[in-house]
């Protein structure tokens, strides 16, 4: 029966993570656990996050669960093996590869991410929807975020992101898994938190994904913050990096990052050249729909004061602007 069978996938999930676990710590994991510490990561925290290594031999996950009595219709179904295109019988789907196991809020591992030590791609092979993993609805460590004891999450795009932010004590820290932020991941976020602060990549890809989550997030009734890593780093970097960097830096990017309307209209401002009046009346009248949409009347002004004084205009001009704009949305 499936639920027979999701048993079975949770108790192979779990054997596998043991077994890469073990591998990574033995003679045939070097390679990986070089890699591991290479990328700054504590033996603490390895252990932490359960980290593994699958080696390079295709058949040795496959070998040792089948010893542990587990059938290949088992391990194929938790997609830990591929099956092989002529004959019979299944292969290792995770070979030569830093593992990363996905873990439920009841502490179930679920799936694995798969890192490649070299340039070839996937960079991330990942496991693929089963009968008990769905990656548009699960978020990789929110078991640790959820007794982080703030109700405050840290979202980023990258495993590494959020292992090196645990590292550092941020320990409200989840990351979607390889794909874009889904309405149900923001659903299972506000069961946990009050507030959002975006941080992803400050790469282009970053940036495009962080105006999808903005829309998301503000749907599902979540407030959010959006913090940009500066230089062109994702978090794991700049948390890494020595000097103005380091975890008391990003503390303080946490404290004085602002919130999705002060994104928007930031990152408006870029496209415009504000010391020409075109440039000033083009940006402001975009910039008027932005802060039309906001709520709150106090926060509206709050935005719509800062922006006049900024540009040096006059503010019931602007509010007039404003209204025009609601009239006409309604
Ligand atoms: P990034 O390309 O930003 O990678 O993808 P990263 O997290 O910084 O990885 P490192 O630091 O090079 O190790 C962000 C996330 O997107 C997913 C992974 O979850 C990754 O952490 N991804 C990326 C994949 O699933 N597959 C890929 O091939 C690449
Ligand atoms: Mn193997
Ligand atoms: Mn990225
Ligand atoms: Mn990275
Ligand atoms: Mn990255």
């Amino acid at each position: 029966s499936l639920s027979k069978l999701r048993m079975r996938i949770y108790e192979a999930n779990r054997e596998a993570a043991r077994f890469f676990h073990a591998t990574l710590l033995s003679q045939r994991g070097q390679s990986g656990l070089n890699y591991l510490r290479g990328r700054a990561l504590s033996d603490r925290t390895i252990r932490h996050f359960g980290l593994g290594f699958a080696d390079d031999d295709w058949n040795s996950l496959c070998n040792h669960l089948k010893n542990k009595g587990f059938s290949e219709y088992e391990i194929y179904s938790a997609n830990l093996a591929f099956k092989r295109k002529n004959g019979n019988g299944i292969y290792d789907r995770f070979v030569n590869r830093v593992m990363f196991p996905i873990i439920d809020l009841r502490g179930n591992v679920i799936a694995f991410g798969g890192r490649i030590m070299t340039d070839e791609k996937p960079k991330y092979l990942n496991t693929s929807d089963t009968p008990v993993f769905k990656k548009s609805e699960n978020l990789f460590s929110l078991n640790n975020a959820k007794s982080s004891g703030t109700r405050t999450l840290i979202l980023c795009e990258g495993y590494m992101d959020v292992i090196a932010l645990n590292q550092a004590g941020f320990t409200n820290a989840v990351a979607t898994l390889g794909t874009a932020l889904t309405n149900e991941q923001a659903v299972l976020m506000k069961r946990y938190a009050d507030e959002v602060i975006i941080c992803y990549d400050a790469d282009g890809a970053g940036q495009k994904a962080t105006a999808r989550a903005i829309d998301i997030l503000r749907n599902a009734g979540l407030p959010i913050k959006i913090l940009t890593v500066p230089s062109g780093k994702d978090p794991d970097e700049f948390i890494r990096s020595k000097g103005d960097n380091g975890p008391a830096a990003f503390k303080l990017l946490i404290e004085k990052c602002g919130n999705d309307i002060e994104y928007r209209l930031m990152k408006l401002k870029e496209n415009y050249n504000l010391n020409t009046t075109d440039g000033k009346v083009a940006f402001l009248n975009e910039a008027v729909k932005i802060v039309a949409t906001i709520e709150s009347p106090i926060e509206r002004d709050v935005f719509a004061s800062k922006l006049c004084a900024e540009l040096e205009i006059d503010k019931n001009a602007f509010l007039e602007q404003i209204s025009k704009v609601k009239r006409r949305d309604r």
